[in-house]
């Protein structure tokens, strides 16, 4: 099991403006108008002239349906699991994010154009097998706090877990297996199997085993104090990259914290991922269900013109 896990612990750097379509979806819903500036570290440099192709339906990729669900119900559930010792303000941002996702509601303005709910109309674009599409809709429906550090300041892929577990174990934190998703955000005082070595992020589903129930689970690390070069980018710049040159000069992080800015791009990219691949047997791409290629991965580090001033908005 734990290898399977860490096989599932796909590696997340950077999405937020513009995910892959589905080769169902229209072209006019595809919203990424605007040359990416910025690229994935970890892809090979390409010329800027082909970089559009990466923008909304990709030919290089077919991303194909497996016949499971996605995250369909008229409200998408967002259990928060703080873990580490988290600022006010630092849960603020993230919070202001999760609920920029779903559509301006009557009383509220629209955000300027391009926005979070935008970028999420491409992913609610996917859909299961009785054509229901992925909610627009995004609440924060519940959060715990806990102790700080219940399982210790290292958290294992199967410690993860058992962070879950106490939290769906302690009222009044539901099992929502329907409509949930349940994210754990670690702060930089925790660390994290694999966290800067191979992942800044992943999902997967629990075991019942563990958590008594299967239950979509997201979980992204705050990387500012451990590998900002690693997990933010572009608000950091790994070395290989050099120094000199526009595409090698890091963006000023929108929120003014790293850690923070490049947490919201990650959460951005498991959300996407967990909505259309709950149980990862729907939309990936790739013939290894054990090593799927999904939405955010196929716009790692790819970013809209104006993304980088509107990523927390
Ligand atoms: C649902 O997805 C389909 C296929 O991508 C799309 O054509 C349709 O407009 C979507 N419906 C809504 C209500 O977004």
């Amino acid at each position: 099991m734990l290898s399977l896990l860490m096989i599932f612990a796909l590696p997340t750097i950077l999405l937020l403006h513009g995910s892959a379509d589905a080769s169902t979806v229209q072209q006019q819903y595809q919203t990424l108008t605007t040359k990416p500036q910025h690229f994935n570290p970890k892809l090979p440099l390409r010329p800027l002239s082909s970089s559009k192709r990466f923008e909304g339906s990709s030919d290089l990729v077919h991303l194909r349906y497996h016949m499971g669900p996605v995250l369909s119900s008229s409200l998408i559930n967002i259990y928060l699991i703080w873990y580490g010792r988290w600022p006010a303000a630092h849960q603020l941002l993230i919070k202001d994010f999760l609920l920029s996702i779903s559509p301006a509601h009557n009383h509220r303005a629209s955000p300027p154009s391009p926005s979070v709910s935008e970028w999420w109309r491409t992913v609610s674009l996917y859909t299961d097998q009785t054509g229901a599409n992925v909610s627009r809709s995004i609440v924060i429906a519940g959060e715990h706090h806990g102790t700080a550090h219940s399982q210790g300041s290292h958290l294992t892929d199967l410690t993860v877990h058992d962070v879950i577990a106490s939290a769906v174990r302690s009222a009044p934190f539901p099992v929502d297996h329907k409509n949930g998703i349940y994210l754990i955000l670690t702060y930089e005082d925790v660390t994290v199997q694999d966290f800067c070595r191979a992942v800044c992020g992943f999902h997967y589903f629990t075991f019942p085993s563990k958590v008594g129930y299967t239950l979509p689970y997201a979980w992204v690390g705050n990387s500012g104090k451990q590998c900002p070069e690693v997990c933010t980018y572009p608000f950091a710049i790994p070395s290989y990259m050099g120094n000199g040159g526009s595409r090698s000069k890091p963006l000023a992080p929108p929120n003014g914290a790293a850690g923070v800015d490049g947490m919201i791009s990650v959460i951005g990219h498991e959300l996407a991922e967990v909505a259309t691949n709950p149980l990862v047997n729907a939309w990936y791409a790739g013939d290894d269900p054990t090593a799927p290629t999904e939405i955010g991965d196929l716009c790692e580090g790819l970013y809209g013109t104006a993304a980088a001033a509107t990523s927390a908005r």
